[in-house]
């Protein structure tokens, strides 16, 4: 028998409210009649509310859970292509080989961009953030793409998706070019996805680049990990952008904004200015009682589902050894290794169960590979791109999915008559 929820009213009435299976027990309080209106939750931030249904992404924040459609996150870091997880993202299933050669040759020939995106680039001030480019790249891509705006014909939703996937290297690889002053370079059709990627942003005018198949490697892993992560506060962004009618282009560029945040995928480029800040191993313990008293956060900590390690943290942590055996040990390492030593042991950060996220460790290998940390939320947005357009179409596809209009607690004053200028 299915589980329910019995509400009573202060007139005696009582409800019997269903409660959905799912990964968070949930139930409709719209359900519960008052005498001033159905019931309403007051959730400011989200902490215990599900927006939609969605068979993408499972977290069990509680274990340190992470799959991609059933698919446990460390499988396909070990063996899948980032390709591959945009594949399963968007379509449910892994795909076959010939499956996989398709898709890749799709995605692929829809690397270029239109001349006048690379003019919009160009048009930024030589300091102007990359994310802000990307951002704008992004959003315009809909002027140049008409049929996106028909989200009801599904060969123009794919089509776009998977314009979006090919071109959004290419711009933010532009972006990171127009920031150090160099010449745009062009997709490289001999490349695959990371690869290109990685020459796009570093060739230099003589010399062909090739990634050293570590490095490529390490990205990729990278780009898995990044690719989807349910319902954080991009994703949201670009459901919500959706669910208003937009097509993914513009709901994409949405997404961009909201991972920009210092609080969400901005927090990498935050953990390395705080690693640097800290600046030597012997300083971690004032440091952390400095977050201790509320003067600091530590960057890189904590997560609003996870209550454990972030199982992408741990193997992130492992894809750090195999770029330093490139690039050499980034020498801040040792001081977040110290950080993460002392919080897991601090009464402080146990009791409030905050384990390292995602962004705690990304940035030292980021680094290692020479990007300057404001390209560190540019390399989290290209990835999680996969992850927003799978979300994407799960809304504007979804049947029950209704603009999202939240309500509000009013609390500022009600019927005041006009006060003339003169009076006030
Ligand atoms: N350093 C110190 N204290 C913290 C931290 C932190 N990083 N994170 C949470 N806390 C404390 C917080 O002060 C609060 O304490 P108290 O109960 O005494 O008021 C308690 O832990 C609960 O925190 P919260 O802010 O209510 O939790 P939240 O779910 O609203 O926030 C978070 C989650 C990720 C925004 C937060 O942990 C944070 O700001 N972390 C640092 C930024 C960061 O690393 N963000 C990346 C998140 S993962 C990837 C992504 O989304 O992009």
């Amino acid at each position: 028998m299915s589980e329910t929820l019995q509400v009573s009213t202060s007139g005696g009435a009582s409800h019997d409210l269903p409660i959905t299976d799912g990964t968070i027990r949930a139930t409709d309080l719209k359900k519960v009649p008052t005498a001033a209106g159905p019931l309403a939750t007051y959730d400011p931030g989200f902490m215990n509310t599900a927006a939609c249904r969605s068979a993408i992404t499972f977290i069990d924040g509680d274990e340190g859970i992470l799959e991609y459609r059933g698919y446990p996150i460390d499988q396909l870091a070990a063996r899948a292509s980032h390709l591959e997880v945009a594949y399963l993202l968007l379509y449910g299933e892994l795909p076959t080989a010939a499956q996989l050669e398709g898709w890749e040759k799709q995605v692929n020939t829809h690397r270029l961009v239109h001349e006048n995106v690379r003019d919009l680039i160009d048009a930024f001030r030589y300091d102007a953030h990359p994310m802000a480019k990307l951002m704008a790249g992004v959003a315009s891509m809909q002027t140049f793409y008409p049929s996106s705006r028909r989200i009801d014909d599904p060969e123009a939703r794919e089509l776009n998706m998977i314009r979006l996937l090919g071109k959004i290297p290419t711009m933010a690889a532009w972006a990171y070019r127009h920031s150090i002053g160099r010449h745009f370079v062009y997709p490289n059709d001999e490349l695959g996805y990371v690869d290109n990627f990685l020459a796009m942003l570093f060739q230099s005018q003589q010399r062909v680049y090739r990634a050293d198949p570590r490095v490529s490697r390490a990205l990729e892993v990278l780009f898995i990990l990044h690719a989807d992560h349910e319902q954080n506060c991009s994703t949201n962004a670009v459901r919500a952008v959706a669910s208003a009618g937009n097509d993914v282009f513009t709901s994409a560029g949405a997404g961009i904004g909201a991972l920009f945040g210092p609080l969400h995928g901005g927090a990498n480029e935050a953990v390395l200015a705080m690693l640097r800040g800290i600046g030597s191993v012997d300083r971690v313990p004032e440091f952390i009682e400095g977050v201790k008293a509320g003067r600091a956060k530590l960057m890189g900590f904590g997560h609003r589902v996870y209550k454990n390690y972030d199982p992408r943290a741990r193997i992130i942590k492992k894809a750090c050894d195999d770029v330093f055996e490139v690039t050499g040990v980034n020498p801040l390492l040792s001081i977040a290794q110290e950080l993460e030593r002392i919080a897991l042991e601090d009464e402080y950060f146990v009791t409030r169960r905050l384990y390292p996220n995602v962004d705690f460790y990304s940035g030292l290998i980021y680094e290692a590979l020479r990007f300057p940390p404001e390209m560190f939320t540019v390399l989290f947005a290209v990835p999680r791109t996969a992850g927003w357009c799978a979300q994407w179409l799960e809304g504007v596809t979804d049947p029950e999915q209704k603009i999202m209009r939240p309500r509000q607690i009013y609390t500022g004053p009600r019927e005041r008559d006009f006060v003339p200028m003169a009076q006030r």
